[in-house]
């Protein structure tokens, strides 16, 4: 997408900008022209992830909990409007989130709503909010629809909940949108906690030469869409693609709309890599949801969005930028 072609980005802010997508998508927001002022306690985001932004001269950083009281007033002082808002920062483990449940809802949940509160009323022309496949929960009717999360859902995780919780708050009101993201993968996706993306577990499993482990009979299938296309989408949301669109407002799934499974996603990972180990079948994970796919047809519909990266391309990218640890 070249900068040429859109229209300014001016002004914006960026929470979350160190983790994984909040810092693909800073940026790209940088490569727009913007200005940013990123937000994180580098809690679960990595400084790595800034690295190709950080000395950047229109990107400013501040080391900060959204918890914090006075963090927006921080950066007000720094850009003192913001025309687009981005909230990613977030508790983003589901597992923590199991047994933090109060910290989980502050955070992703009070603070959400009270930064898009602020900055709505700041006159911020968008409001882009980071929310989950998991506001869904165990959902049985394939594809999955944005309507399809409503207050009779029951959410697996305090994580699920409290994304569900916030997206409700800003659809009722009415300015700014929820994207609900599934699964997504691509290089700078943290593959050390058990709970990373199967993805990133899977290419540093090749990368070590080990067995890639499949937890159940791996006929689990899941939604995959890679990092750059979800930026794109998170462009589009606030009106920064190509065709000058408006704001996007409401909740919008971002998926591929198609689906693999795990043992097919090994097998692919293990070709692409060359890797010899095979697979190994551990126990499912408890809770997990068997298959996952996003009815992506009203993101499609309002932005003409379609992903572009094919999984084949996307796991030799992220392969690429990965890399095996003696590279
Ligand atoms: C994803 C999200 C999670 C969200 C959930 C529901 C990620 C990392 N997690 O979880 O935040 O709550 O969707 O929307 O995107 N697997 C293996 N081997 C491994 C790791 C995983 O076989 O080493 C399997 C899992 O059992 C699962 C599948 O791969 O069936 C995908 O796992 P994962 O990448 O963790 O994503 P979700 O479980 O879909």
């Amino acid at each position: 997408m070249g900068a040429s072609i859109s229209p300014p980005a001016g002004a914006c802010l960026v929470t979350g900008c160190a983790g994984f997508v909040g810092g693909h998508l800073t940026e790209a927001l940088l490569a727009l022209g913007a200005e940013v002022v990123g937000v994180d306690n580098l809690s679960s985001g990595r400084r790595e992830n800034m690295e190709g932004f950080l000395n950047h001269p229109k990107f400013h950083f501040l080391k900060r909990d959204i918890l914090e009281t006075d963090w927006l007033d921080e950066a007000r002082r720094t850009l003192p409007y913001f025309r687009c808002v981005f909230h990613l920062a977030a508790v983003v483990s589901v597992a923590y989130s199991m047994n933090h449940e109060t910290e989980t809802l502050e955070t992703n949940y009070k603070a959400s709503i009270e930064l898009y509160n602020q900055t709505v009323n700041d006159g911020a022309r968008s409001f882009v909010f980071a929310g989950s496949a998991a506001e869904y929960g165990d959902e049985a009717c394939l594809p999955i629809k944005e309507e399809y999360a409503d207050n009779r859902t029951i959410q697996l995780s305090p994580y699920g909940r409290s994304k569900y919780l916030a997206s409700r708050h800003i659809i009722e009101a009415g300015v700014g949108c929820s994207l609900r993201c599934f699964n997504i993968y691509g290089p700078r996706q943290d593959p050390s906690s058990p709970y990373s993306g199967v993805i990133s577990r899977f290419l540093l499993q090749a990368a070590r030469q080990e067995s890639l482990t499949i937890l159940g009979a791996g006929d689990q299938t899941r939604d995959f869409i890679y990092v750059s296309d979800v930026v794109r989408a998170y462009l589009l949301a606030a009106g920064l693609g190509p065709a000058a669109d408006k704001p996007l407002v409401g909740a919008f799934n971002v998926g591929s709309g198609g689906r693999l499974s795990i043992q097919e996603l090994a097998s692919a990972v293990n070709k692409i890599t060359g890797n010899p180990a095979g697979m190994t079948h551990l126990p499912p994970r408890p809770g997990d949801v068997l298959h996952s796919l996003a009815d992506v047809s009203k993101l499609e519909r309002a932005t003409g969005f379609k992903t572009q990266t094919t999984l084949e391309t996307g796991l030799k990218e992220t392969w690429r930028a990965q890399g095996s640890p003696g590279e």
